[in-house]
């Protein structure tokens, strides 16, 4: 009996727990796969000794690089005049130049170089071979797991410290992985649940020393229950009520790729209803063909001017795409509510989801039909896998323009008087506690109903800034870095720190700060505030990415 029995016990409880993998050597967690998550790990991973892994939500790793679709890079280009003087800062040139790059995106991106001959960016590149081609070969020693999301978060007793996070992969052998819309396919992400898609394995990461929160959608954020913010800030600059505005943020965009073909073609009908609302596409002050070679990816043409038959082009275009009418997040509540009932799904509004990718079809079909003469019906969305990474055609993941944000230490928020001034002072204001640079201007996709307080404008003179290391860090949770555009920032800020490289380089600092910690044991990431750490942070950072800049050959600062 008893020689019976157990392997009957075995049995019941292997089939409850097999699906349960526990992992206890993953020192630095990188928490999602956006840009500034790629940066993180590609630092980490060549700083010795210490074990990093990642988790990314889709099979693609990067984030607005790749998964979200937009390979077509933002960099600065403007310039800021003092009145007074007519003194002008050309910052888009400053930015530009080798110096003031990270050299690793910068090679990154000429690995494949400008097919597109776009003109939004100097390097416009196919997002499929940008994955392939450029992203796996550079993170092939970094040690990812794919298609995995984050289900919960524990902390240990003092309850500022995360120990363990817990992740559902999902693994599926269907040829077509990606044929269900986002909206339609979020629920089954979340779930431990085998289904006819996926098969679904739990993961548990145990002995975690610290954290990157590199999600698109500040998850680490919600789950370890840190102070964050979303949406408009009702107050100038030092809101740290916690509060922001549930409905009310920037806009965000299903990007999809289409072709040029020879002679008008037959497209199925559109599958899609309009969103709730309808919809009211325009190409403002553009023309069709100027939204064409706007983000194209691929081009016989010789220049940006021309179009050529077989060019491939990305839409992610404001008077398209963008989808104004809902936010995307839930409101603070409703998404505590889904953390703390266990059933976790990103605290997102599956309503806008859903609407603003019938918006991305309806575009499409809209742009196609209204070509001039000589381009009608000619253009198709690319439907396939191989090509747009999903078989509907749209991204694997919305490209976002802001996510929930943290409350830095102290209270802490990088905030706008801190990137912007008159072009005499060259640069922003010089943190002691900065890690990277970047340059980009106030760039707001403003949402429908939403009224915007007087100074949430566009016309700030913002100049080269710095990061500091205060932007990184948490209030509440003493292991974790915030990165991208979940850091300790103003809605405003964000605005100007959203994009590729900019992310991209506070990645970088990012892995440093995090192998740093690890490797000298550190309690928390305020704690490299210590002069001592600081200045050995930021002397690693800069083998990674300045920390300064170089203007007409002075460095500021000069250290
Ligand atoms: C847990 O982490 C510590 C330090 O980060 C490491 O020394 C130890 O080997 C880890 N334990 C396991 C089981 O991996
Ligand atoms: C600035 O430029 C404007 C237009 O070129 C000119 O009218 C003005 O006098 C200039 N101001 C100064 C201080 O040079
Ligand atoms: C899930 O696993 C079972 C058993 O291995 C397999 O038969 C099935 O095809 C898998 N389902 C998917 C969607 O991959
Ligand atoms: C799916 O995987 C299972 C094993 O997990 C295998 O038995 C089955 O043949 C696979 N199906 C396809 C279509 O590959
Ligand atoms: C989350 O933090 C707040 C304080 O910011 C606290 O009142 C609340 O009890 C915490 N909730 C959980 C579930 O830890
Ligand atoms: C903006 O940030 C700087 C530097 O952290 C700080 O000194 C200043 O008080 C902040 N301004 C406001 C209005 O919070
Ligand atoms: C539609 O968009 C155009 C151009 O942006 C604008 O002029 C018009 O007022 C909008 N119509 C509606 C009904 O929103
Ligand atoms: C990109 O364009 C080139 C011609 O310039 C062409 O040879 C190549 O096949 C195109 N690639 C794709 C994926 O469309
Ligand atoms: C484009 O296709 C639509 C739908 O098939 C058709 O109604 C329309 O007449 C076509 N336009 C041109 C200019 O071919
Ligand atoms: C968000 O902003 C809108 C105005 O744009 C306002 O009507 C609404 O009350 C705000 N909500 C919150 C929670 O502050
Ligand atoms: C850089 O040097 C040039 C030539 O000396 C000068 O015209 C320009 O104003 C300088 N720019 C800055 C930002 O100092």
């Amino acid at each position: 009996m008893l020689f019976a029995l157990i392997p009957i016990l075995f049995m019941r409880i292997h089939s409850i727990y097999s699906n349960i993998r526990t992992i206890d050597d993953c020192q630095l967690l990188i928490v999602g796969g956006t840009t500034s998550a790629l940066g993180a790990a590609l630092s980490a991973s060549k700083i010795l000794n210490t074990r990093t892994c990642l988790l990314e939500p889709t099979d693609w790793v990067g984030g607005q690089l790749t998964a979200e679709l937009l390979s077509a890079p933002d960099f600065a280009y403007h310039t800021i005049k003092d009145k007074d003087t007519n003194f002008t800062l050309d910052v888009g040139a400053i930015d530009g130049q080798l110096d003031n790059q990270n050299l690793l995106f910068a090679h990154m991106l000429n690995v494949l170089g400008d097919t597109g001959r776009c003109w939004v960016s100097p390097k416009c590149s196919i997002p499929q071979l940008f994955h392939s081609q450029v992203v796996l070969p550079v993170i092939s020693n970094v040690r990812i797991f794919y298609n995995t999301v984050i289900k919960r978060v524990a902390k240990d007793v003092t309850g500022r410290r995360i120990i363990q996070v817990d992740a559902i992969q999902r693994t599926t052998n269907l040829t077509s992985p990606h044929c269900r819309f986002l909206s339609e396919e979020l629920s089954d992400w979340y779930s431990s649940d085998d289904t006819t898609w996926f098969n679904k394995t739990q993961l548990s990461f145990r002995n975690v020393s610290f954290v990157i929160e590199g999600t698109s959608w500040g998850e680490v954020l919600v789950l370890s229950n840190a102070s964050y913010i979303q949406g408009l800030m009702e107050q100038f600059d030092g809101d740290t009520s916690g509060v922001g505005n549930s409905t009310c943020g920037q806009s965000f965009t299903f990007d999809f790729l289409e072709q040029l073909r020879e002679t008008p073609v037959d497209e199925l009908p559109n599958p899609l209803p309009e969103p709730t609302g309808g919809a009211n596409y325009s190409f403002e002050s553009l023309t069709w063909e100027r939204i064409w070679t706007y983000r194209r990816v691929n081009t016989s043409a010789p220049d940006s001017n021309t179009i050529a038959v077989h060019d491939l082009t990305i839409q992610n275009w404001a008077g398209g795409n963008d989808y104004r009418n809902q936010y995307f997040f839930l409101s603070p509540s409703d998404t505590r509510h889904q953390r703390d009932i266990d059933q976790w799904q990103g605290g997102l509004n599956l309503d806008a989801i859903k609407n603003a990718e019938r918006l991305a079809y309806g575009y499409h079909y809209w742009y196609r039909k209204n070509a001039p003469t000589q381009w009608t019906n000619r253009t198709v969305l690319i439907r396939s896998v191989s090509a747009a990474g999903t078989c509907h055609g749209l991204a694997k993941m919305p490209y976002l323009r802001e996510s929930r944000r943290s409350i830095g230490y102290q209270n802490f928020l990088m905030n706008i008087t801190t990137i912007s001034g008159h072009a005499r002072d060259l640069h922003g204001y010089i943190f002691d506690d900065r890690l990277c640079v970047g340059a980009y201007n106030v760039d707001i996709h403003s949402m429908g109903q939403c009224t915007y307080p007087s100074y949430m404008h566009e016309n700030y003179p913002i100049l080269p800034y710095y990061i500091p290391l205060r932007a990184m860090t948490n209030r509440d949770v003493d292991n974790l870095i915030v990165i991208g555009k979940t850091m300790a920032q103003t809605f405003l800020v964000n605005s100007a720190t959203r994009l590729h490289p900019v992310e991209f380089s506070i990645g970088q600092a990012a892995g440093v700060v995090g192998t740093y910690a690890v490797q000298n044991s550190l309690q928390s990431v305020a704690e490299m505030l210590e002069e001592q750490h600081i200045k050995r942070v930021q002397t690693i950072v800069k083998q990674f990415t300045p920390t300064s800049w170089t203007i007409n050959g002075t460095r500021y600062p000069d250290d």
